[in-house]
């Protein structure tokens, strides 16, 4: 395990000790997330937690968790959900986010928006002074015209990159959409605004931006674990 992994493993540590028995719980997708599903299924497995349920918000959580012995349900059975762990691309200081390099974003965003309380998991190299700087933006749209988005995102400032895989092939979603990268020169001056304007096209299904949803962002770093809730933003 590298030093960036042991972070990674670091914040997941701190994210547990949020979770108590019989919670209904969202479960992110990413390197930082597979920390957090391992540690939940050891404390499943030591008898320090029970009667969880979780929500997977990837086919590759979901495989981990079915590995490590958690019980699973599908989010319309689950919800309202206690609590929604994930990970980050982007954390600015109001504590919005970029989410989605891992593909994910979608059921990231549903499964976050249907918990009562939504808690970000990262390394402290994960923070921005403003989004887009660090990470492009993920932006998913079904397959159908996927080219006519791209006039939209230049005028928004932005170069849409279609996701394609090592063979050159469009990276399809898990729910069988594409993924546009919009890399922002200067990041995103206002990303509500960009929210706004791509939520409105037919077709954009949904975007990474993760706008006033985090309640809490755990942050590893050499210094030790800190926390920013929101409404304590610096
Ligand atoms: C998955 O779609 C993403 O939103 C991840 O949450 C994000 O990419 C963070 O992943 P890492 O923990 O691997 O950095």
């Amino acid at each position: 395990m590298d030093a960036q992994d042991r972070l990674k493993r670091d914040a997941a540590r701190e994210a547990l000790t949020r979770v108590r028995p019989g919670m209904r719980l969202g479960l992110g997708t990413g390197s930082t997330m597979r920390h957090f599903v391992d540690l939940l299924g050891d404390a499943l497995d030591a008898g320090e937690l029970s009667d969880l349920v979780g929500v997977p918000t990837s086919i590759q959580t979901e495989r981990q968790a079915r590995e490590r012995g958690i019980p699973l349900a599908p989010l319309h059975e689950a919800a309202p959900l206690h609590l929604a762990v994930d990970g980050a691309d982007e954390v600015d200081p109001r504590l919005d986010l970029v989410k989605g390099l891992g593909g994910a974003l979608l059921r990231e965003k549903m499964v976050a928006q249907a918990a009562e309380r939504f808690v970000v998991v990262a390394d402290a190299s994960k923070i921005v002074a403003r989004l887009g700087t660090r990470s492009p933006l993920p932006v998913e749209v079904v397959p159908f015209g996927w080219k006519t988005h791209l006039p939209t995102l230049e005028a928004l400032g932005a170069r849409g990159v279609l996701r394609t895989d090592d063979g050159g092939d469009p990276v399809v979603t898990d729910n069988g959409n594409y993924l546009i990268d919009a890399h922002f020169t200067g990041g995103i001056s206002d990303a509500f605004e960009v929210q706004r304007r791509l939520e409105r096209r037919a077709g954009v299904v949904e975007t990474g931006l993760f706008l006033e949803l985090a309640d809490e962002v755990i942050l590893a770093s050499g210094d030790g674990i800190g926390v920013r809730r929101r409404g304590e933003e610096s």
